[in-house]
């Protein structure tokens, strides 16, 4: 990490806007006097202004009860209807809501009228379904416009999604499904990925098998499933149901009914310090206004003219605020991707940004480094011109990466938004302002307008320009989590209660000020890493060790990795009697394997050390820090504080022999 905070502390490139590109930008420096003067009417005003209310809001903000707010608490809106209605009702029904390419290449072009004509029907089949206010609906689709239609659809009803990430295990679908009691799943018999089908319907039914009395009771009734990869699936008669066959057959009259604004909207599970994945909960009215928002600002939206492209998966938070909610508020036309990056060529996304004119483009630092080690002759050999914004997202993009994503990708004229949120965050916060701000190489910069952070101590005291510290939110923001999916508790204990006296809320990540004041982020000060912008928790992938027959104990560390960022590398104690009975050989690769079973192929370990015994303070905490060292090829650190000080060098002798 110093080493890092080293190479930072040098980069002094600077990028002021063009006068070309502040001329015509939404966000202007206006925008943060306006919310510094009054936030919480400044908030109001973009509320009214970006949404329609059918019963307008009096209340702004109640923090009466924190860490419990509620904003624009009186007020009721359909949030489908301002994505999707209100565009058709002002004449824009024939402009194109999603450009939709398969991996195979096959093509759909989805117009504002069509796709509201299309969640009509879905809600109504939704209703049919016994799906009304409150209900939960868990969503595992590929990136098809059906999977937009179905959180939209949901949405409409007063309902409550939870997207499962199509990547993730049978297990992982099923303790999601459980955690939040989902009444209707709605799959894909499957989609594709790197140039295949991949089955997503057999990982749906094997979460509903038959649990022999084990666990918690069913609560899912029916599964909708669309039909996009082609594969056979087995039916269960009376519970499923073929979207192709319900859809078209519903009435295409639906009137979205207004909801109170703090009526939930989605549960997102995300990675936290401990094994079991937190449902965040986010809300109507306050989501969908920093939504549209930042998307308006930040990526700088013109919904007449520009084509933007947010390369992240439904699966995730940005998936929902950057391609579902947030573009289709602003009535934007975006492209929606199916695929891998590098199917069925290396060249793939460039080739479509040239096919569509892409102007905007948000994806993540490790999609960027990937690109960067295939080299720039193949996202030369493509036309790029039509890119005017470039966005980052998801984790800390090193200086390089931006360099070259400006110069490669943006032929060193378009600016670079480098944005920090988290899931809990619902969007952006931190990020400069396209047509404002003079941005820097690798660092992130500016709360966004209406939102207050802070670099603190470990006592919550400013740390000053120049100095690091831990990251705060210092004030509520509308589109903040409200809590933790059946657990209230858990919500104040992971986020409020460490600054409880001073009422911040504590973001989990290291940062830095510069001497402008200026906002470095540095990572996660907590046991979650960050694999190719993919939260995951060293506790959950130990917890899936640990339950193979062969392990007896395991230890998991995010150790630095050029491409993706962090890398999962686990430590691993093998049980005695397991060895007895069965060869060491190929373990390391089985366990693989089965993290990837349990959890998901992007919780896989990049290395698995079978070791003897593990680093332990004498009160048997693992002393992750060491174990880092080792993964990083690093000299190991100061172990005097271990129970054993042999123990390092046991391992280390193990790994480089
Ligand atoms: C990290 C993704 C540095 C950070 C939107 C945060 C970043 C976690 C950035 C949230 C950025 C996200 N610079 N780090 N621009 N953006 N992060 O919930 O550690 O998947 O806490 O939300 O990603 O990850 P999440």
């Amino acid at each position: 990490m110093s080493s890092q905070i080293d190479h930072l502390l040098n980069e002094d490139r600077r990028f002021a806007p063009s006068a070309a590109f502040a001329a015509t930008a939404v966000g202007d420096a206006d925008l943060y006097a306006r919310a510094d003067s009054d936030r919480e009417r400044f908030w109001a005003d973009q509320a009214r202004e970006l949404l329609h209310w059918h019963t307008p809001f009096t209340s702004v903000l109640d923090w009466t009860n924190p860490p419990f707010a509620e904003w624009f608490a009186d007020g009721e809106l359909n949030v489908a209807y301002n994505c999707l209605d209100r565009h058709v009702e002002a004449g824009n029904g024939d402009r194109i809501a999603l450009l939709w390419e398969g991996e195979p290449g096959d093509e759909r072009r989805v117009t504002y009228a069509e796709l509201t004509d299309e969640v009509k029907r879905v809600a109504n089949v939704l209703t049919g379904l016994g799906v009304g206010q409150g209900d939960r609906v868990a969503i595992y689709l590929p990136m098809i416009p059906e999977a937009i239609a179905a959180m939209l659809a949901v949405a409409r009803v007063g309902a409550i999604h939870s997207v499962v990430f199509g990547g993730f295990s049978a297990d992982s679908l099923r303790a999601r499904i459980d955690d939040a009691g989902a009444k209707l799943v709605i799959t894909a018999d499957g989609g594709y990925r790197k140039g295949k089908v991949s089955a997503l319907k057999p990982a749906v039914d094997a979460a509903l098998a038959d649990r022999n009395g084990s666990g918690p009771q069913e609560t899912v009734e029916h599964v909708l499933v669309v039909r996009r990869g082609g594969n056979d699936v087995e039916w269960t008669e009376g519970r499923d149901l073929w979207w192709h066959d319900v859809v078209p057959a519903a009435a295409a009259e639906h009137e979205a009914q207004a909801f109170p604004a703090e009526t939930p909207l989605f549960i997102l599970y995300t990675s936290g310090t401990t094994g079991k994945p937190k449902g965040i909960l986010h809300t109507s009215g306050g989501y969908l206004t920093q939504a549209g928002f930042t998307n308006k600002v930040v990526h700088d939206i013109h919904p007449e003219t520009d084509v933007y492209w947010c390369t992240a998966d439904i699966g995730w938070i940005t998936g929902h605020t950057y391609v579902t909610y947030g573009p289709l508020a602003n009535g934007a036309t975006q492209v929606l991707y199916e695929g891998t990056p590098d199917t069925p060529h290396p060249g793939r996304w460039w080739e479509i940004v040239e096919k569509y004119g892409v102007t905007v483009l948000y994806t993540a630092p490790t999609a960027i480094r990937s690109f960067m080690k295939i080299g720039r002759t193949v996202p030369q050999s493509f036309d790029l011109s039509s890119l005017r914004l470039l966005g980052s997202v998801g984790e800390p993009i090193n200086p390089e990466a931006w360099m070259w994503y400006r110069e490669i990708i943006g032929s060193d004229r378009t600016p670079i938004v480098d944005t920090w949120w988290q899931t809990e965050t619902g969007a952006i916060m931190i990020s400069a302002l396209p047509g404002v701000t003079e941005t820097k190489p690798g660092s992130a910069q500016v709360p966004i307008p209406g939102i207050a952070v802070d670099v603190v101590d470990e006592a919550g005291e400013h740390v000053g320009n120049g100095n690091g510290g831990l990251l705060v939110i210092t004030e509520p923001w509308p589109s903040m989590l409200r809590g933790i999916w059946g657990d209230p508790d858990r919500f104040v204990e992971t986020y409020w209660d460490k600054f409880a006296d001073r009422g911040f809320y504590f973001a989990g990540d290291g940062a830095r000020l510069d001497e402008d004041g200026d906002v470095w982020l540095l990572g996660r000060v907590d046991d979650v890493m960050n694999v190719s912008g993919h939260r995951l928790s060293t506790a959950e992938i130990e917890s899936a060790l640990v339950a193979h027959e062969a392990t007896a104990e395991a230890a998991v560390v995010g150790a630095s990795d050029e491409t993706t960022g962090q890398a999962v590398v686990a430590f691993v104690i093998l049980k005695q009697s397991f060895l007895d009975a069965h060869p060491a050989e190929g373990l390391a690769t089985t366990l693989r394997r089965w993290v990837s079973e349990q959890i998901g192929p992007i919780a896989r370990p990049r290395d698995i050390y079978i070791v003897g015994e593990l680093p332990k303070t004498r009160s048997g905490k693992i002393m992750r820090r060491l174990l880092r060292d080792v993964a990083e090829g690093r000299e190991v650190g100061d172990t005097t504080t271990l129970a054993d000080t042999m123990v390092m060098s046991t391992i280390q002798a193990k790994i480089t022999t």
